[in-house]
């Protein structure tokens, strides 16, 4: 039984046959392989979310399994019990659990003690269901026929704002997995955490990002701009430093003209506009953000589908 904690919990082999999978069931989506016929699979959250909550509870339907969305303030999680004995009893019940949560180690306690599949929703440490749809995205977008996730390893793609956050380690990891060049452009203190350099070395992986504090170095000649929140989930006591910090990495029409002229720009969402990105950019036709929100549910309903296969 295998979890999806990190991308790179899936080999290249199976990720190029996710990629091909959630092409598929986009092309087809009233046709879904009823792959989790008679499954029941929890959605448990810590932290507020609007997409990973409502594409994995669609998704999970999709695929003719019963979802059922839990909180940990009205389980008996809020009250203190154990996360061991809620992985061991959760797994009594259901066939596969999403979890969101603040620390990673949530993630890792749940997924040693449960007998059932842990899907990664996003932690403070990363989000892989989401890098993973981004690079669906962009392979997507430039050649929608063929989905090969070796037309990404001759790009440049970057990253701005805070490096050390959740989706700066999961472009990271996936740089470092799938092998193509990473540039990051953040302020000083930014910079990417040892944390996800370790987890590079446990996994014996050879980075492929570079770190400038220089944003035109990093978005001259880009194919890809990705920005994130400045203020992500946990860090509103920061949210004024932050801003401060954060503010010459903001992805606006004079950084992106540095791009290459058919780049993409890509965000998670939610977006603040004025701050990490203007309006401009998010609203123009580089922009594919709705598409990665759009392509979040047919990405996950691959990765549960390559689940039941391990
Ligand atoms: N991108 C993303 O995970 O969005 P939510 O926080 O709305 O789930
Ligand atoms: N970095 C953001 C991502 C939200 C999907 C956060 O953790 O709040």
């Amino acid at each position: 039984m295998k979890h999806f904690n990190h991308i790179t919990d899936f080999s290249l082999e199976e990720i190029q046959a996710t990629l091909q999978r959630t092409r598929d069931f986009k092309l087809n989506r009233t046709n879904t392989p009823k792959t989790l016929e008679q499954q029941s699979w929890g959605l448990l959250f810590y932290k507020s979310s609007t997409r990973t909550r409502v594409s994995f509870e669609v998704g999970i339907q999709e695929l003719g399994a019963n979802a059922i969305v839990l909180n940990s303030q009205n389980t008996q999680i809020g009250r203190g019990e154990s996360i061991k004995d809620t992985a061991i009893v959760l797994s009594r019940y259901l066939h596969g659990l999403v979890i969101r949560a603040y620390d990673h180690s949530v993630i890792t306690e749940f997924a040693k003690h449960a007998s059932m599949p842990i899907v990664n929703g996003l932690t403070d440490f990363n989000h892989p269901c989401q890098v993973l749809t981004d690079i669906y995205s962009i392979l997507e977008r430039i050649d929608p026929e063929n989905v090969q996730l070796s037309t990404i390893q001759n790009k440049k793609i970057t990253f701005f704002g805070d490096t050390a956050s959740n989706m700066a380690n999961s472009w990271i990891i996936a740089a470092a997995h799938i092998g193509f060049d990473l540039v990051l452009a953040g302020p000083k203190g930014y910079e990417p955490t040892t944390q996800v350099l370790e987890k590079l070395k446990a996994e014996n992986l050879t980075p492929r990002h570079t770190f400038t504090n220089d944003p035109n170095e990093a978005a001259s000649q880009a194919d890809v701009i990705n920005t994130d929140v400045w203020v992500s989930m946990g860090d509103e006591a920061q949210s004024k430093e932050r801003k401060e910090a954060l503010a010459d990495f903001q992805v606006n029409e004079a950084l992106v003209t540095q791009a290459n002229k058919d780049f993409l720009f890509l965000h998670c969402l939610p977006a603040h506009i004025g701050e990490e990105v203007t309006e401009a950019v998010i609203e123009g036709t580089n922009s594919i953000v709705y598409d990665q929100a759009e392509n979040r549910l047919h990405t996950q309903k691959a990765i549960l589908a390559q689940l039941q296969l391990s």
